[in-house]
């Protein structure tokens, strides 16, 4: 059978283990689009680089199309929340499966995000979105008041969210974003800032592939986090302390977001925190975990390459349309599509105090 190409938009740091994993399966060619030298490390497993200014979404698609004109392009993925939009777009131009440029900016836009999924009646925390100082004071009182998180409306990685407790804090965390014009990458910021209400509690990421918009839930961790008033990740524990019932809501709550945001081909990584008043979705990205997650999957498996159910290659292949291995979805991890009404179970069942990490912790940043 030959081999199927697949343009892999970005380059960034702790992907190699993705890389190998293409590599290996034996089914891909590897086509590296990006706006930067191809680390060596990287070399091995890559068929071809089209050198491209990758935050220039028609610059890319141009560059795209003439590639395709000689040599067929069969699916295109990235493994960087950056590039999702871009992705999206090469996407749709080139007629390839996906979730569609809509569905990315729902994901890429926090206050979209928040809008999208609260019409859906799924709880997230009060929130407003704000361009200046002038308004923030009404927007923190309008999500609860003292002490609440502010963030950036496109950000990742935590950058720049802090939780204020004072109009002085505020005011400061607002002024940071709105200074803020380029993200690392030098694309555009909106400068524009979320103040959220605080919800304090334990932290969940739910780690899924979706095929056709039926979701399998790979993995369920829980964050470790840095001392407040920053958010950053300080590790991924698995087993979750969560009981059965728990899980399945935070499970639950995970794929209703999916639906929601239109998350319907590929890889996603669900943050779900369970404050006093229940569980709510903090964000859900269309793509795999940033930091070391996929890599602590595979720990927490047993497994020792990213091949798990539900794996990298095996996304790839349905991704250049290859059809779906039947035994994709009938592993024992939990599947379910459509929608669901289980929201009662979100109030009762919650954290297990008593269940205890076993499995495996890594430490990482995004
Ligand atoms: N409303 C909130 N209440 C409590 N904690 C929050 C809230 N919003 C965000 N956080 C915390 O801040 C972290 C980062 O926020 P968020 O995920 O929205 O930003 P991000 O830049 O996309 O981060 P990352 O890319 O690391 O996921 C969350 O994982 C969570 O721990
Ligand atoms: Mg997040």
């Amino acid at each position: 059978m030959s081999k199927r190409t697949l343009a892999v938009i970005e380059l960034g740091r702790g992907r190699e283990a993705a890389f190998k994993e293409l590599a290996d399966s034996g089914e891909f060619t590897i086509l590296v689009v990006t706006r930067m030298a191809l680390p060596e490390a990287l070399a091995q497993y890559v068929d071809h680089v089209l050198t491209v200014e990758t935050n220039d979404v028609d610059a890319t698609i141009t560059a795209l199309r003439s590639y395709s004109a000689s040599d067929r392009i069969d699916g295109a993925l990235t493994l960087l929340e950056w590039y999702v939009p871009v992705v999206e777009a090469v996407r749709e131009s080139l007629g390839l499966p996906g979730n569609g440029v809509a569905a990315a900016q729902r994901c890429r836009d926090k206050k979209i995000m928040r809008d999208t999924l609260r019409d859906d009646g799924i709880p997230v925390p009060r929130y407003r979105r704000i361009v200046d100082f002038a308004d923030a004071l009404g927007a923190a009182k309008a999500v609860g008041g003292f002490p609440c998180v502010v963030k950036p409306t496109d950000g990742t990685g935590s950058t720049n969210v802090v939780l204020v407790s004072t109009p002085a804090e505020l005011r400061t965390a607002v002024e940071r974003i709105g200074l803020a014009t380029q993200n690392t990458r030098g694309q555009q910021l909106s400068r524009a800032a979320m103040i959220e209400q605080f919800v304090d509690g334990p932290e969940f990421a739910v780690d899924s592939l979706s095929i056709d918009g039926v979701h399998r839930t790979i993995a369920i961790q829980e964050y470790t986090m840095s001392p407040l008033p920053h958010f950053a990740e300080t590790g991924f524990v698995t087993p979750p302390s969560l009981d059965p019932p728990g899980r399945a809501a935070v499970v639950d709550l995970a794929m209703r977001a999916l639906d929601a945001l239109g998350i319907v081909s590929g890889p996603s990584h669900c943050e779900i925190k369970w404050g006093a008043e229940g569980a709510v979705v903090i964000e859900a990205a269309a793509r795999y975990g940033g930091a070391y997650i996929p890599e602590v999957i595979v720990h927490a498996a047993f497994i020792t390459t990213w091949r798990v159910p539900g794996s990298l290659a095996e996304w790839a292949s349905y991704l250049s349309r290859r059809s779906v291995p039947p035994e994709l979805f009938s592993m024992s991890m939990p599947t379910r599509t459509g929608r669901s009404s289980r929201l009662a179970a979100l109030r009762k069942p919650g954290p297990n105090p008593a269940a205890s990490p076993s499995m495996s912790t890594m430490q990482g940043g995004t």
